[in-house]
Order: structure tokens, then C-alpha cells, then sequence
């Protein structure tokens, strides 16, 4: 796939263009070093990869791009603004800390850290040395969710009355980490996003599974409630022959079901009023950006590159304007503070497991809200 350069609303294009510095070749840092590379504002300085022939496989696809084994000796070589994590989760936040302490700005791939402890220690630095943090949560910056999102703050669905999110897979070799912390991420993430109050649960249920006796759970069910008394449930399967991802959250007003195996009607919105199968056109308009296009170049623009192209835009807005009160790194650690509810509850068979961190770290560090993201005023 290839990235697909566009402006995005960003208002920077004189300005000096930021060095990124990838670290980890595999298929994210792949996807990252591609869109970097191609978009406004960017410029793709370096790459590292601890198996250094992977990173130089990747630099041959794009230029005469600089690799380093190491970040350490990456840092030492090539004058970098940005580092992008995408590393296996266990190395996050060594990767991250290192380009912090070294005054880099730092997009980490989902989730944020390894651990809540870990991901406030990487806020911790950030703020002392006043740079950007944050998670790359691919779903976020994608227009389908954005749509939803709007939907959600205009209040259209009327009271949410349940939220259902699937997402099942078959990947068996990323025995690192459990199903919860392989797949759960990018559904909070997104529930963070469009959910009116935010992801806050005060308590969540996990019950797992390992069926193949991998030694992780590989199947996993996490439950918990919204303010209101709605119950939400996503269900993670990477054991599962069926590949989906849907989220459905159905109001008393309108049900939105999103499913991220489809191009097309990526979202659809029901009235239930309607006869069941009817799909209702307004006040949902596809967007151009739903489908998918040709891009200048010949090349299909397809919605996830749209939404790479989006992340490195907003990345750049965030750096160059350093919003006052714009909490970047918040929604990375409400996910990890659910995540770590959910372990402590699947260690108690299913026990309701409180989230203990606390989510409000200051007034100014609430406004970690999406809507004031630039890509709105697209
Ligand atoms: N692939 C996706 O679509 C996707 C989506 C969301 C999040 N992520 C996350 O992004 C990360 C990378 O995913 P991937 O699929 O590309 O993984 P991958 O295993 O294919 O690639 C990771 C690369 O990082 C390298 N690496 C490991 N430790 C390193 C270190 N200390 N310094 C430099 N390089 C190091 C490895 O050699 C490997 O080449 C994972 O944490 C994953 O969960 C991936």
C-alpha cells in the first residue's frame, strides 16, 4: 500500500519539516515509515531495527534512508525531532523512554506501555521536557469513527442503552502477550473516543480462555457499565476461523454498527422505528472519505492509509502548536488503566475488578478530547 501524501487542514507546510525516526521494521514501523515518508511536514530520517537486515530491507523499498541496530546509536548519529515506536509491546517503553530523555517527541504504537506504571512514567518525562506523547491507536483518527464520534456528541442516538464490540482473528503466534492486550486496545481506544464520559469505567469483569493450552488466554469476554446502567461487552478471539471487527452501540433513538471488514458501508445506522433491515440515510451522509478513491497517483486510497495520513497530520499539529491543556497521552493511559482492571479481574476468574488509577491528573489535562482535533474542521 502506499502512503498518499494530503494536506489534511494542516497549516504548516512553510514550516521546517520534522525528522522521524522509526523504530522497528515490522509491518507497523513498515506502514509508519511509508507515511512519514510521504506526508506534508515529514521527513523520514532514520530507521532501527534490532535484526538490522529487516530494517535495511525496509530502507531499500524507500530511499537512502539511514539504519541503526540500536536507538541508542541511532540518536547519537542523526538528528532527529520524533521517534515512532512500533517494537513488541515489551520493548515500548525502554524505546520510548530513551527517545523521551533525549528530547524527542514520541508516538508509541497501541498500547501505550507495557504497564499503567510504565506509561505515567513516559508521561512523566514527556511533560518535564515538555514534549508530545501518545499513542497510536489506529481506529481513532479514521472517519467512520470520527462520524460516530459526532453522532455521539450531538447526542443523536438518544440514551445508549447497550455497546457490543467483536473482534476475533487467527493469530496464534503472538504468544507476547494475552488476548486481552493483543486485541482490546484499539476497541477501548475507541470507546474513549466516542463515548460521552469517555472510557471510565469504575469497575470491569474479564473471563478468558486458553483452550489450546498456549499458555495466554487466546479468548476473552471483559464486561462493564456505562454511567447510566448500560452494559458493554466486547468479546477478543484470536483463535477464531471468522476475522471480524464490529462495534455496535444502539441508543433509543438510533443503533450505529460499524464494522471494519467493510469498505463501503464501514458504518451504518439504524432507526428502530424502521423495519429491521432498513438502514436510514439521514442524518448519517457517507462522507467521501468512507469510500474508497483513486488517488492522484493511480493507487486506491484505501481507508486505512486515509487514516496513517491523518495520524502523521495530527501528530505535526500537535507538535508545532502544543495546544495549551491538550492532554495527548491521555486516552494511552485510560487504556492501560482498563487494561490492568481487566488482568486483576481474569486473575480472579471474572471478579468485578476495580480501575485504580486515577484518570484526572489536573484541570488542564481533561481537555484530552478528540473533537478539538484539527481533522474536525475538515
Ligand atoms: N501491525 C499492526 O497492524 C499493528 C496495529 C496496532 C499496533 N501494533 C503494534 O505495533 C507493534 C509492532 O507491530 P508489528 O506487527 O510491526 O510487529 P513485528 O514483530 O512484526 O515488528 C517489530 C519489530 O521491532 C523490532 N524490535 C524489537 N525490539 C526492538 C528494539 N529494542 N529496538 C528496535 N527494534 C526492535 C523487531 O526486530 C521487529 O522487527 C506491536 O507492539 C504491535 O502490537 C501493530
Amino acid at each position: 500500500m502506499n502512503a498518499v501524501a494530503h494536506n489534511f487542514g494542516l497549516d504548516n507546510q512553510s514550516a521546517a519539516k520534522l525528522g522521524m525516526a522509526v523504530v522497528g521494521a515490522g509491518s507497523r514501523g513498515a506502514a509508519l515509515a511509508r507515511t512519514f515518508q510521504a506526508s506534508p511536514g515529514w521527513e523520514l530520517a532514520a530507521i532501527c531495527d534490532v535484526d538490522i537486515d529487516r530494517a535495511r530491507r525496509l530502507a531499500a523499498k524507500l530511499g537512502a534512508v539511514p539504519c541503526f541496530e540500536t536507538i541508542d546509536e541511532l540518536l547519537d548519529s542523526v538528528d532527529v525531532d520524533t521517534a515512532a515506536i512500533a517494537t513488541p509491546l515489551g520493548a515500548l517503553h525502554g524505546t520510548a523512554m530513551t527517545a523521551l530523555r533525549a528530547g524527542k517527541h514520541v508516538l508509541v504504537e497501541e498500547p501505550l506501555a507495557d504497564s499503567l506504571a510504565h506509561g505515567q512514567e513516559m508521561v512523566s518525562q514527556a511533560k518535564t521536557g515538555g514534549l508530545v506523547l501518545m499513542a497510536d491507536h489506529p481506529h481513532s483518527f479514521e472517519p467512520a469513527i470520527q462520524k460516530i464520534q459526532k453522532l455521539m456528541d450531538t447526542g443523536s442516538l438518544g440514551e445508549i442503552l447497550f455497546v457490543e464490540a467483536l473482534l476475533s482473528e487467527t493469530n496464534l503466534l503472538k504468544t507476547e502477550r494475552d488476548v486481552f492486550w493483543d486485541l482490546a486496545p484499539g476497541d477501548f481506544a475507541i470507546l474513549d473516543q466516542v463515548l460521552p464520559d469517555g472510557l471510565a469505567p469504575l469497575d470491569v469483569s474479564a473471563f478468558g480462555g486458553d483452550p489450546l493450552g498456549t499458555g495466554r488466554d487466546c479468548v476473552g469476554h471483559i464486561y462493564f457499565r456505562l454511567p447510566n446502567d448500560a452494559p458493554v461487552h466486547l468479546h477478543v478471539n484470536r483463535l477464531s476461523r471468522a476475522r471480524s471487527h464490529q462495534l455496535v452501540i444502539a441508543g433509543t433513538r438510533l443503533t450505529l454498527v460499524w464494522d471494519a471488514k467493510l469498505h463501503k458501508e464501514r458504518l451504518r445506522v439504524f432507526d428502530p422505528c424502521l423495519s429491521a433491515q432498513q438502514k436510514l440515510t439521514a442524518p448519517y451522509c457517507p462522507e467521501p472519505d468512507l469510500l474508497q478513491l483513486l488517488g492522484e497517483d493511480g493507487t486506491l486510497l484505501t481507508i486505512e492509509q486515509q487514516t496513517m495520513d491523518r495520524l502523521a497530520a495530527e501528530f505535526s499539529s500537535r507538535i508545532r502548536r502544543q495546544r495549551d491543556g491538550y492532554a495527548p497521552h491521555l486516552p494511552g493511559l485510560r487504556v492501560l488503566a482498563v487494561l490492568e482492571a481487566v488482568a486483576r479481574s481474569r486473575s480472579l476468574d471474572g471478579q468485578v475488578s476495580g480501575v485504580l488509577a486515577p484518570l484526572q491528573e489536573g484541570p488542564g489535562d481533561l481537555s484530552g478530547d478528540w473533537s478539538q482535533s484539527i481533522l474536525w474542521t475538515t
